[in-house]
C-alpha cells in the first residue's frame, strides 16, 4: 500500500483522488467575444456593448451529450462547468437576476442540460461559481473591475454594499446546490489581496479576500446543502483541494504541521486562455498534454483540462484534436493513471522518466517522457519486481541484471538493472512500462 498518508478532508475526495482527471468547461457571454473570458475588464467594455453578447447568446449547436461523450472518451471522470464567470452572466435559471441564459435567444437552462448529460455518462458533476461579479450592482468596483477607470467610477461605487452581494451569492449557491441533484465539486474563483496604488475610494483597498466573501459562513451553507461536496481553496480559506493553476508543482504539497499529503488539482488550458479564443495559437502539443497528466499524477495530484466551447455551443476542431490525444493514450495507458499516485520513495526515477505507482503498491509505471537510450539504468528497482511489459500492448520488456559494464575509462558502472528500451517507443507519444512488483 502507498505509504503516503493523505490529509483527511471534509469533502469526499476518495473518488476524486482515484479518478485523477477531469474536464473544465468555460462557457459564457464572453464566448461570443471569442478572445478571452476577461475581455470585459481587459478592454473596459461598456455595459451596453457587452449586452450585445448577451442579447446574441444562442448556442444553437449546444449538445451536452456530445460534450459528455467526448469527455468520457478522453478518460475524464468529472467535469466542472462555469455556472457564472466573472462577467456575472448566469448559465442557469435563477430567480435572483435577469442576467441569465433564460433572457437570451437561447432561453433554456444550460446547466440543467449539462448536469443531465454528464451524469448520464457517469461523470461526477462540478460547478464553477465566480465570487467576482462585474455586473452585479452591489459588487464594489475594485482593482479588477471593468468600470475601475471610468471617470465616474467612484460615483458608481458609492453605496455598493458587498453584504448584499454576498447574500446574492448565498441565494444562488442555494439554487445551484438544491435544484440540480447531487453536486460533487464546488469550484469557486477567486480571492485577491489589494495591490498597492489603488485609488483611496476603493472599498477594502480594492482587493477581496475571505472576510469580504464571508467565506466561513458561505462554506458552512454549502456543506449543509451538499454534505460530502468537494470545495476548492479560492474563497481564501484552505478547504478540500488546493488548485495551482497553469503551472507544474515540483512536489506533493504537505500539511505544514502534520506532514500529511494534501489533495490537489492543477488546472490548465489546451491553449492560452479559458474561454473560446478564435485567434489563439498556443495549443499544447500531444506530448505536452500527456506529460502534464503523467507528471501531475507522479506528484499525487489531479489534472483538470479546460475546453472553451464556441458560442454556437460545440467544441471546435482544435479542442476535439486535443481531446482525441487523451482518448488515444488513455485507452491503453489509463492503468498508469487511475488509482495511481506518487511512487514510493525507494524508487528513484531514471533520467527522462517519471514514475507513478498503484495505490495498492503492486504496480510501478515508468513513463518514458524523454528517454532516447537503448538501455536505461534503474538500480533502485533491481531485485524488486517479477515482470515488466510495455503497457499499451502488453509486450514483454527485456532487461539485464548485474550487467558488468565498464565505461570507456574502464570503470565498472552500476548496472544492477539495465532496461532495454523497446524501439517501438520512438513512434509513440508518452510510452509507459508497467512493472509488476514483488
Ligand atoms: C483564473 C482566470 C479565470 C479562470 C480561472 C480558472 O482565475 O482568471 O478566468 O476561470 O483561472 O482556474
Amino acid at each position: 500500500m502507498s505509504s503516503y498518508i493523505r490529509k483527511k478532508t471534509m469533502g469526499d475526495t476518495d473518488w476524486f483522488f482515484h479518478d485523477r482527471f477531469g474536464m473544465f468547461i468555460h462557457f459564457g457571454a464572453y464566448s461570443l467575444a471569442a478572445r478571452h473570458e476577461w475581455v470585459k475588464t481587459k478592454e473596459f467594455v461598456p455595459e451596453d456593448k457587452y449586452q450585445l453578447y448577451v442579447d446574441h447568446f444562442n448556442p444553437d449547436l449546444y449538445n451536452p451529450k456530445e460534450w459528455a461523450r467526448k469527455a468520457k472518451e478522453a478518460g475524464m471522470k468529472y467535469a466542472v462547468l462555469t455556472t457564472k464567470h466573472h462577467e456575472g452572466f448566469c448559465l442557469f435559471d435563477t430567480k435572483y437576476t435577469d442576467y441569465s441564459v433564460m433572457n437570451t435567444p437561447y432561453g433554456k437552462d444550460i446547466v440543467r442540460e449539462f448536469v443531465d448529460a454528464f451524469r448520464a455518462e457517469g461523470l461526477k458533476i462540478g460547478f464553477y461559481y465566480s465570487l467576482i461579479d462585474w455586473h452585479h450592482p452591489e459588487f464594489p468596483i475594485d482593482q479588477l473591475h471593468p468600470r475601475r477607470n471610468d471617470p465616474d467610477a467612484e460615483e458608481q461605487d458609492r453605496g455598493r454594499d458587498i453584504k448584499k452581494y454576498v447574500q446574492y451569492m448565498r441565494n444562488q449557491l442555494t439554487e445551484l446546490l438544491t435544484n440540480y441533484g447531487k453536486i460533487d465539486i464546488l469550484w469557486v474563483d477567486y480571492s485577491y489581496p489589494a495591490k498597492p496604488g489603488n485609488p483611496s475610494w476603493m472599498q477594502f483597498n480594492g482587493g477581496k479576500l475571505k472576510d469580504q466573501w464571508e467565506a466561513e459562513s458561505l462554506i458552512e451553507l454549502v456543506r449543509s446543502l451538499a454534505p460530502g461536496i468537494i470545495i476548492n481553496d479560492r474563497m481564501g480559506l484552505p478547504q478540500d483541494i488546493s488548485t495551482p493553476e497553469q503551472r507544474q508543482k515540483d512536489c506533493w504539497p504537505q500539511d505544514k504541521e502534520t506532514g500529511e499529503y494534501l489533495t490537489w488539482e492543477t488546472c490548465h488550458t489546451f491553449s492560452g486562455v479559458w474561454g473560446y479564443a478564435r485567434d489563439e495559437h498556443s495549443w499544447k502539443t500531444p506530448k505536452m498534454l500527456i506529460d502534464l497528466l503523467t507528471r501531475t499524477v507522479a506528484l499525487g495530484g489531479n489534472l483538470i483540462m479546460n475546453v472553451g466551447p464556441t458560442a454556437r455551443g460545440y467544441f471546435d476542431a482544435r479542442a476535439d484534436k486535443a481531446l482525441q490525444v487523451y482518448a488515444d493514450w488513455i485507452k491503453y495507458n489509463g492503468r498508469s493513471i487511475y488509482g495511481c499516485t506518487m511512487a514510493e520513495p525507494e524508487f528513484k526515477a531514471p533520467s527522462g522518466t517519471v514514475l507513478t505507482q498503484s495505490v495498492d503498491g503492486k504496480r510501478l509505471y515508468i513513463h518514458l517522457q524523454d528517454c532516447q537510450f537503448k538501455y536505461f539504468s534503474f538500480p533502485s528497482l533491481a531485485g524488486k519486481f517479477t515482470y515488466m511489459q510495455l503497457l499499451n500492448d502488453a509486450s514483454e520488456v527485456e532487461y539485464i541484471e548485474n550487467l558488468n559494464s565498464y565505461d570507456a575509462a574502464g570503470n565498472l558502472e552500476d548496472a544492477s538493472l539495465a532496461i532495454k528500451t523497446p524501439p517501438t517507443v520512438y513512434d509513440m507519444v508518452a510510452p509507459v512500462i508497467e512493472v509488476f512488483l514483488k
